[in-house]
């Protein structure tokens, strides 16, 4: 295992900003991460685990020890009748590993489909897209102590999951390397349709009784044709959570612009896409410089080229202070910002 030193991350984020790690390095095994935690972490200043880089936002050069995770591999641990349980290494692509299972036949992450970066991020956010989440078929991660170098089991419960959330993001943030995820999926899969755009594509298709692979095929039709390419246009998906307001609130602006849409939640909150806020304040298609958001999609902000994380980062707060202005809204990242 070679540490390198002054390596551009610029081909590691898909912002693609141009920071430089002080010293960076691979792992391929967990023996790896272990030996790293146990021999050299003293040396450092900070740490920082990389993915795909996919939902990263790097504000400056990092002055301590990036480690890009390399280990990969799917195995299937255990089946009956109707589930399979599938271990995969948290540095497997995961849409590699969505793929692996449409082929399959195995259910449960089709509408998952292309979401960009590693299984072992995919906890970290309970990532979602097109009516799923990783939650709906997540049994259990294995996570590494970045201290003690102890391997550790968490089960669905403990890791919290909530919309674009766990402990890993937010008590736990830092504190752990998830090595492994296990997921249950269905060996008589129930296709899930109920997200509008799918039926919609599904119906032009002339696709009447939809395959977990035509719902995959579905979802990524939908993607490509709505959210920018990161090796086109730098960007992270959507900077920005969707705001989970009070009814009231929402009432409120509604009045004012009654085709504003909005989802109603269980809990009585009510869900306003970020991305209509953020197109009402003027920002659809801005470009400053380098920065800017997109056309198709103002939640995504780009880099036309050669933008720097820092400016990234000013231009998202000047949205978020916008939208705060107009309608008394604080958007919270999404993105995780490297300071
Ligand atoms: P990275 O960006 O490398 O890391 C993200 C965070 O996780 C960092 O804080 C990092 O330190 C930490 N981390 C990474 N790996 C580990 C590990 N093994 N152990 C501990 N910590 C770790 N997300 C969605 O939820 N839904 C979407 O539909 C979606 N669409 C996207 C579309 C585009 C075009 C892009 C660019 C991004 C999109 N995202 C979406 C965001 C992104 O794909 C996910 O958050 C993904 O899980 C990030 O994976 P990564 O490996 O790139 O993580
Ligand atoms: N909208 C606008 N203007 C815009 C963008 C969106 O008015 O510029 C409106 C749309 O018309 C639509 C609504 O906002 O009525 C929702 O838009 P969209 O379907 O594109 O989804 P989103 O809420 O912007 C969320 C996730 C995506 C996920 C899609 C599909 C968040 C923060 N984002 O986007 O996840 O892929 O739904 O499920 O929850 C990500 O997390 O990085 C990501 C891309």
């Amino acid at each position: 295992m070679s540490i390198l030193e002054y390596l551009s991350l610029k081909p590691y984020n898909t912002f693609g900003v141009n920071s430089t790690a002080h010293f960076f390095t691979r792992v391929r095994t967990t023996a790896d991460i272990i030996s790293l935690i146990e021999d050299h972490f003293q040396y450092y200043k900070k740490i920082l685990i990389l993915g795909e880089g996919s939902n990263i936002l790097l504000c400056n050069d990092f002055d301590g020890l990036v480690i890009k995770n390399e280990i990969i591999g799917i195995e299937l641990i255990k089946e009956d009748d109707e589930h399979v349980w599938i271990k995969s290494m948290s540095g497997t692509n995961w849409h590699e590993l969505v793929i692996y299972c449409v082929n399959h036949n195995w259910g449960g992450i089709e509408n998952l489909s292309l979401i960009p970066g590693t299984a072992g991020a995919a906890p970290m956010q309970n990532i979602g897209a097109y009516g799923a989440e990783i939650q709906d078929t997540f049994v259990s991660l294995e996570a590494i102590d970045l201290k003690t170098a102890e391997t550790l089991v968490f089960n669905k419960e403990a890791c919290n999951f909530g919309y674009r959330q766990s402990i890993f993001k937010s008590t736990e943030k830092n504190n752990y390397f998830i090595s492994s995820i296990t997921l249950k999926l269905s060996k008589h899969p129930v296709v899930n349709t109920a997200y509008g755009d799918i039926q919609k594509t599904l119906g032009k298709n002339g696709i009447k009784n939809p395959t977990i692979k035509n719902v995959s095929d579905a979802v990524i039709e939908i993607r490509e044709s709505k959210l920018p390419n990161p090796h086109d246009i730098g960007n992270a998906g959507s900077f920005f959570k969707n705001p989970e307001v009070e009814k009231a609130v929402a009432e409120k602006i509604k009045k004012e612009f009654p085709a504003m849409p909005s989802y109603d939640l269980p809990d009585g909150k009510v869900k306003i896409p970020a991305g209509w806020l953020i197109e009402q304040c003027g920002w659809k298609g801005k470009r400053l410089g380098d920065t800017g958001n997109h056309d198709r999609q103002a939640l995504v902000i780009v880099n036309y080229g050669n933008a720097t994380g820092e400016e990234i980062r000013q231009h998202a707060l000047a949205v978020q202070n916008s939208v705060q202005q107009q309608f008394n809204i604080l958007l919270v990242p999404e993105v995780n910002i490297i300071l």
